[in-house]
């Protein structure tokens, strides 16, 4: 692919909570219009990684920059210039769904009439005109995380962070939610998103795959998948965790816990 700008640029990034080090010297960058996909196993560091680039924490050490500004001195303006949709929380349960949508984009400074265009759009797109009263709770999750996509990128941030967005929601949703990820990529929307589901990895431009805290494999899946000699994605990953296993422990290689279609079964 042609590639834009870089939008991130992460050199020697280090998190360190107390002894325990969760980003140890990562280093990448993710270009204007990239899907890029982050991948590792629970405990891996990805969370943490999204969170510095978020600017929702300080790292340790490190040269770090989200669309154009530096992580340690601008993270109001990184706040703005982004999309975020965490891996624990997106939207409010109690609140309607037309609440929800009036109340993220009025964070971000939106006018009441644009808002209220854009609501009409958003849901009309996502057949959810019949839903724009009922709670969020009453929601299906897949809907739900379509809904909280949306809302994450209404304001029209140049990066939309996405931490797990589809953990938990069956294939064909989660296909549904990949459309919306290309429809977001293609009006030149950077897309960073993390994932354990193998066949999602394959639907990015590239992936960087991390173990224990550190990134052992960067590319596009076709290139990782030659580098490795596999199949598909999930042997990549399954080669680089054995790989990891043999050489930093006494212990045999350890299988991560992995479904048929690739997603994991627990965690
Ligand atoms: N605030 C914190 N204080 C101490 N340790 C932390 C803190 N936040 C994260 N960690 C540790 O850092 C490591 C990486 O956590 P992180 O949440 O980044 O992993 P992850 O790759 O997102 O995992 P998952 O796939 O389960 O979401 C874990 O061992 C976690 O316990
Ligand atoms: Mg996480």
């Amino acid at each position: 692919m042609n590639r834009g700008q870089p939008v991130i640029q992460v050199e020697d990034m280090v998190k360190r909570f107390g002894h325990f080090t969760a980003n140890d010297h990562l280093n990448f960058e993710v270009f204007q219009g990239e899907i890029f996909g982050f991948l590792g196993a629970n405990g891996a560091g990805k969370t943490t990684a999204i969170r510095i680039l978020c600017g929702l924490s300080l790292p340790t050490s490190g040269k770090i920059h989200v669309a154009g500004y530096d992580v340690y001195r601008d993270r109001e303006k990184i706040k703005k210039s982004i999309g975020y949709m965490s891996q624990k929380f997106s939207l409010y349960e109690d609140l309607k769904v037309y609440e929800n949508i009036r109340f993220y984009a009025g964070i971000y400074g939106l006018g009441l009439t644009f808002i209220k265009r854009r609501t009409d759009q958003l849901l009309e797109k996502l057949g959810l005109e019949y839903a724009r009263n009922k709670l969020i709770k009453d929601l299906p999750l897949g809907w739900r995380q379509k809904l909280a996509f949306s809302v994450a990128i209404f304001h029209n941030p140049k990066i939309v962070f996405l931490d797990e967005p589809t953990s938990g929601v069956d294939p064909i949703t989660r296909r549904q939610f990949w459309e919306l990820i290309y429809e977001a990529g293609n009006e030149g929307i950077t897309v960073f998103v993390t994932t354990h589901y193998m066949d999602e990895a394959e639907y990015c431009d590239r992936v960087a795959i991390m173990d224990q805290a550190c990134i052992e494999a960067i590319g596009t899946p076709a290139d990782l998948k030659e580098k490795f000699g596999a199949e598909d994605m999930n042997q990549v990953f399954l080669k680089i965790a054995r790989h990891q296993r043999r050489n930093f422990t006494d212990s045999p290689p350890i299988d991560f816990p992995l479904s048929p279609e690739g997603g994991r079964t627990g965690g």
